[in-house]
Parts: C-alpha cells; sequence; structure tokens
C-alpha cells in the first residue's frame, strides 16, 4: 500500500509490446507455455519494482504484454526486458516445435529501442485521474491502418460519438497525429475543422495512419500534451526490407470524462469493416471483434480479430481485465462478420478480396511473367 501512495502523483506509462514468436498450430494461436514464461519474467519484474503491474494475453499467434510503470516511453530497460523475454518465449517456441519460432524477432541482440527490431509497440505516458478506464485493442491478421476507421468514428464522427456533440468537454473535438508511412512523415491535423481532409488521408490506410490522439489545447478536463489514444504502427515488411510477417497492431484508448465514453469507444468496433491483412497477407476480409477465448484465427486463417481488455488504473495497478467483447452486444457484428467472410470468400483469387498486386505478401506474377516472356504479343 505504502509504495502505491508514494507513486501518487507521478506519470504511469501504459505499454504494449507483442511479437509473434511462434504460433500453434500454424498460425492460429499462442501456446499456453509461451504466456507462462511471459507472465513468470513479467511477474519478477514487478517484484523487483521494474513494473506496477503486468497483464499477459494473445490474439490470434499473437503474444501480448501489458505494462504499467513510471519509467516513461521508450524505455531501454522496458524494451529490453520485452524483448528477454520473446527471446525466452522463442527458445521455449523451438522445444515445442511451434510454427515459425522467433518470427517477428528480425534483430540478433537488443540494441536500445525494441522499435524497428520486429515487435509492435504502443506506449503512452499520462496523469492518471481519479477514475482512469482505459482500453487495450489488439488484432490479428491484418495492418496498422484497420485502426483509423475506428479511432475516428471513436474521436470524430458524431453519429458514433453522443459526446462530441452533447457533451460540454468533448465538444471541441480533438487532435490526430497522422504518420505517413511510407515517407515517414507526420501530421497534426484537427478534428471537427478539418475532417474532409483527415479523411482524405486516413481513408488511404496502407500509408496514412492515426498514431495519436490528443485533447485540444481548449479542452476544459484534460491537458493538451498528454494522450487520449495511440496506435502501433510497425511495419515489419519495411523494417525488414522485405515481407517476413504480419503487422499485427495494438492500440489504448482512455475513455471517459472529457473523452468518448467506454460505450462510444467500443461502438467504434460495431461495423466490421474490411481490412488487409488475412490469409498469407494478400486479402481483405472483415475484422471481427471477439472474447478472448475466441481470439483464435481459423477460418482462412482467420477473418481478422480484434480483441478488447478494460482496466480502471489504480495508482498504475490494472484492475482487470474484462474482456470486453466477450458480450451479446457484439453478436449482430459478428454475425454480420461471417456473412461477409462468406462473401468475400466466394470472389476466390480475385480483387477486392485478393489485394492489389503492390500490396501482396506473397506473389507468383514475377514467375508466371517470366515463364510467359515469349508468348506476349503487341494488342492493335
Ligand atoms: C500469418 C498469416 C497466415 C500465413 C499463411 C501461410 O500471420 O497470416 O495466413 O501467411 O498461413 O503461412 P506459411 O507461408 O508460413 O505457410
Ligand atoms: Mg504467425
Ligand atoms: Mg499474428
Amino acid at each position: 500500500m505504502a509504495k502505491i501512495s508514494k507513486r501518487k502523483n507521478r506519470k504511469i506509462t501504459f505499454s504494449i509490446i507483442k511479437a509473434d514468436v511462434g504460433g500453434w498450430p500454424g498460425h492460429a494461436t499462442v501456446h499456453p507455455d509461451l504466456m507462462t514464461v511471459a507472465s513468470g519474467e513479467l511477474a519478477k519484474a514487478t517484484k523487483d519494482d521494474m513494473l506496477i503491474d503486468y497483464h499477459v494475453t494473445h490474439v490470434g499467434d499473437d503474444l501480448e504484454l501489458l505494462m504499467t510503470h513510471t519509467r516513461g516511453e521508450d524505455n531501454e530497460k522496458i524494451h529490453e526486458l520485452a524483448w528477454n523475454i520473446f527471446e525466452k518465449a522463442t527458445k521455449k517456441a523451438q522445444e515445442l516445435k511451434l510454427y515459425g519460432a522467433g518470427q517477428d524477432l528480425l534483430a540478433d541482440a537488443f540494441s536500445g529501442n525494441i522499435k524497428g527490431m520486429g515487435p509492435g509497440v504502443a506506449e503512452m505516458e499520462f496523469t492518471e485521474r481519479v477514475g482512469e478506464p482505459i482500453v487495450a485493442f489488439m488484432m490479428d491478421k491484418t495492418e496498422p491502418g484497420a485502426f483509423n476507421l475506428p479511432i475516428y468514428k471513436i474521436f470524430a464522427d458524431p453519429f458514433n460519438t453522443a459526446g462530441l456533440i452533447i457533451d460540454p468537454s468533448c465538444h471541441a473535438g480533438f487532435r490526430f497525429e497522422i504518420w505517413d508511412i511510407q515517407d515517414h512523415k507526420k501530421v497534426i491535423m484537427n478534428a471537427p475543422e478539418e475532417t474532409y481532409d483527415i479523411l482524405a488521408l486516413i481513408g488511404a490506410k496502407e500509408r496514412y495512419v492515426i498514431k495519436r490522439v490528443w485533447p485540444k489545447e481548449e479542452h476544459p478536463k484534460l491537458p493538451a500534451d498528454e494522450p487520449a489514444a495511440v496506435i502501433s504502427t510497425e511495419k515489419l515488411y519495411q523494417t525488414a526490407g522485405k515481407y517476413v510477417g504480419k503487422d499485427d497492431p495494438v492500440a489504448l484508448v482512455r475513455a471517459q470524462s472529457g473523452l468518448p465514453a467506454l460505450g462510444e469507444v467500443l461502438e467504434g468496433f460495431a461495423f466490421p469493416h474490411l481490412v488487409s491483412g488475412w490469409m498469407r497477407g494478400s486479402h481483405n476480409g472483415p475484422l471481427m471483434p471477439v472474447g478472448v477465448k475466441n481470439a483464435i484465427c481459423t477460418r482462412f486463417d482467420g477473418p481478422p480479430r480484434v480483441i478488447a481488455l478494460g482496466f480502471q488504473l489504480a495508482n498504475g495497478k490494472l484492475i482487470g481485465p474484462v474482456d470486453l467483447f466477450d458480450d451479446p452486444g457484439f453478436d449482430y457484428t459478428r454475425e454480420t462478420a461471417m456473412r461477409v467472410t462468406d462473401y468475400m470468400r466466394r470472389h476466390g483469387p480475385f480483387e477486392p478480396h485478393r489485394l492489389p498486386m503492390a500490396d501482396m505478401e506473397y506473389t507468383t506474377l514475377p514467375d508466371v511473367m517470366k515463364k510467359l516472356a515469349g508468348r506476349f504479343e503487341k494488342t492493335d
């Protein structure tokens, strides 16, 4: 108890660091032994006071480390802790001959910051409010741009978030930090003033991704320099120079008291929109919100899934999780997702189920073109 009160006025950092270090079987889910390795190491780090608290989970084949601490974002010790856990879990995966053991670990040794080394990272530092509800969203078989639509709806669409219209502390709107993940540039834009321009960018979700959402200067309750949401933006194929796995993203979203209510945050996922990254990283399919027990990618290695774990923070302690999509309130979304799954699957190898040529993770086209080289003739 004493330990908690000492930390009381310090900012809290919430970090999610994730990696696929071996699937079971294929790319379906994470073997419980890997979760045991991760929990054991994080329990030690908590006992040693490096962390305040932790939670380990998975979505599909991704091992997810949720950690709270007071060391700030991009902290070398926290990133090294995660890296070492992924290495240890990889050893276990090799022992069990799990599929693709260590596939997201692209470097031989840790070198200061885990970003760019394969794992995905979403971190934010903020002053914990009197009541601090926070949701960790984790996706499998898709890419960072899959968060664009729900995050936009949550923080900028009044048809999703009633608070934007009727809550004086939300009414000013929010600032969006948008990254161009091809050219490595970013821009901050204001909603609602610039919504058409924001949508012009983020509708192209393979290139422009929402990285953070910030309160505006005029927000009556929240400091403008502490984010309300953060999304991981690692693109493994850019990191490695070639496609070596998925970019399965994660995000943290704070809720209530001047931010969208928890139900407005979850409502952003009630429409199972089409995202890229399904089967061989080369297909579009609906994003299906599920409880953790159903976070297993089976049908055509999918369909792409998202889980949502909710917590109240108590001086950095994680009070939870509550498995927020494990709720009949999302049954209709799941049913729609399965109808769309069926509809999309019937396209077989045709676009728009298959991704455009440039975006496919797997392709035989160069070989096919080589084979046909002498047979192509000029058209009229
Ligand atoms: C992996 C994924 C899967 C694989 C597919 C082929 O996250 O999305 O759909 O791409 O199972 O995997 P390999 O090439 O490893 O046989
Ligand atoms: Mg995998
Ligand atoms: Mg995955």
